[in-house]
């Protein structure tokens, strides 16, 4: 099983995912917002990579099913339902609704790799579960880390990292390209305390600072759910 990390995938062009078995990570907040909505009962996530596009399939004759959720600068876009608060996704709210995504770095992420063959989404809260899925693939995989408006970010690649780890402990034949090397090594440095470690990154810093402290918390929890989305056909579904 070959893994390759791509720290950033703003110089990828969306036929490099043709055919590819695709993980996307945005820990800060996307994915986990993701794991949570589906774990407690969303019928989909809708992942959109730009706010009018999100307006325009918001307005249709579904509206009362569908809920219009996501950030710009961390907080809820005016007029949308909820934010990219993973707290904010209660089961009394999200059961059975379609869910429209529009996220800074996350959806648009996903919404890239879409030309992907297999296509998940990980985070911290479905990383054991992830990780037992694609050892019973057993598919050469991709891990896109979501990271910051282009940007390399850590928790992106530490999660990366220890997604690895836990396939490399379990399968013997694994190759793994330079990008992922450099993954497994940071999370055998960082991943002592996955809170602190969260509150120390830049982005953790601008959530504490934008009042979302909570969410590092929630965002912190490991394999609290054995959730996998997985993108089919325009939506994220549970696996
Ligand atoms: C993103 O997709 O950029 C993030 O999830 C940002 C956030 O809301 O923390």
């Amino acid at each position: 099983m070959k893994i390759n990390v791509l720290f950033s995938n703003i110089f990828l062009d969306e036929l490099y995912f043709t055919g590819k078995t695709t993980v996307i990570i945005d820990v800060l907040r996307a994915s986990s917002v993701i794991t949570t909505a589906l774990s407690n009962g969303a019928r989909e996530i809708v992942p959109v990579s730009t706010l009018d596009f999100a307006m325009k399939i918001s307005s249709d004759a579904f509206k009362s099913q569908t809920l219009l959720c996501g950030e710009r600068n961390t907080r809820m876009v005016e007029g949308f339902n909820l934010g990219n608060s993973p707290l904010e996704y209660k089961p009394e709210i999200v059961a059975g609704k379609s869910i429209i995504l529009y996220t800074t770095n996350g959806s648009k992420s996903i919404v890239k790799a879409k030309f992907s063959e297999n296509l998940f989404i990980g985070c911290f809260l479905n990383l054991p579960a992830l990780a037992r899925h694609l050892m019973n693939l057993n598919l050469d995989f991709e891990i896109v880390c979501a990271g910051t408006n282009g940007l390399f970010n850590l928790e992106d690649a530490v999660c990366a990292g220890m997604l690895i780890n836990e396939i490399q402990t379990q399968l013997s034949d694994i190759q793994l390209s330079d990008s992922a090397v450099a993954s497994v090594i940071l999370s055998k440095q960082l991943n002592k305390n996955l809170y602190s470690f969260l509150c120390e990154t830049e982005h953790g810093k601008l959530l504490i600072e934008n009042g979302f402290l909570d969410d590092i918390i929630e965002c912190s929890k490991y394999g609290i759910t054995d959730v996998i989305p997985y993108f089919v056909s325009g939506a994220i579904k549970r696996l």
